[in-house]
């Protein structure tokens, strides 16, 4: 089954309101529209940028989606500085990143919440970006496909086939992220590889086949062309890379 990529930015807490507004037309102003045929392209800025932003893909008319970083997965209440799935979905957001590492590292997410948050997210149409990746201690222990294997598992725990089909996973080795160490290709693949079959085991094969397992960390248009290329490679989670319009650019056409 060919799958069509997906290129999402994760701005992380970079950008302020005019500094998104300005690389968001940048990257609309650069793209080619009928690489969006070939290719799903989304920015996930912070927060307070992303009606902005996805005011100048509407403006321009230009099919790329955005993204939340997080959310909450209660509907509403008394949960300080919180943002409901309803508040993204309002701005309309067709992604959302849960359980990056470094909300689970720095901001303590645990498996259970990226769970909850994912299931809340598919619940109302917004497609979850599950996170997953070991560390560098787990990946030198040789235990990294366990652990990530574990971490598919718990995010995927009271899913059905037809929930599990509205998710993307993305792969992303903890020690590769800002690290400018990226994962070899055959790295990529190999946990990719066991991310597709722990789906076709939890959902069958063609909730596996269908599911687009991203890479991120350290992935740039250097190296993009290589790990695309990766059979159970379907896209990339990009962050440093994806504050530069030249090289978000450059990697979104290395994937169509
Ligand atoms: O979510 C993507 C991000 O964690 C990857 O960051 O800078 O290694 O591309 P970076």
């Amino acid at each position: 089954m060919s799958r069509k990529n997906l290129i999402a930015g994760n701005w992380k807490m970079n950008n302020t309101v005019a500094e998104a507004v300005v690389l968001a037309q940048e990257i609309s102003n650069r793209i080619e529209r009928d690489w969006l045929e070939l290719v799903d392209v989304a920015v996930c800025p912070p927060y307070v940028d992303l009606k902005p932003v996805k005011s100048v893909f509407e403006f321009d008319r230009v099919d790329i989606a955005v993204g939340a970083q997080n959310v909450y997965w209660e509907p509403k209440g008394a949960f300080t500085g919180e943002i409901s799935i309803a508040m993204i979905d309002n701005i309309g957001c067709t992604y959302c990143i849960v359980g990056h590492s470094e909300r689970r590292n720095l901001f303590g997410e645990t498996n259970e919440d990226v769970n909850l948050k994912a299931r809340a997210l598919v619940e109302a149409d917004i497609t979850p970006i599950i996170c997953v990746g070991e560390s560098l201690s787990v990946r030198d222990a040789g235990t990294y496909l366990d652990f990530v294997t574990a971490q598919v598992r718990a995010a995927y725990a009271g899913m059905d086939e037809a929930d599990a089909a509205k998710t993307v996973i993305a792969y992303e080795p903890v020690w590769a992220i800002g690290t400018g160490r990226t994962a070899t290709p055959e790295q990529a693949e190999e946990v990719c590889a066991a991310i597709r079959a722990t789906a076709s085991e939890l959902f069958g094969a063609e909730v596996a086949e269908g599911l687009r397992v991203l890479y991120g960390g350290s992935m740039n248009e250097g190296n993009a062309a290589l790990l695309l290329g990766e059979a159970d490679i379907d896209g990339g989670l990009i962050g440093g890379a994806a504050l530069k319009a030249d090289s978000f650019i450059q990697i979104v056409k290395e994937a169509c």
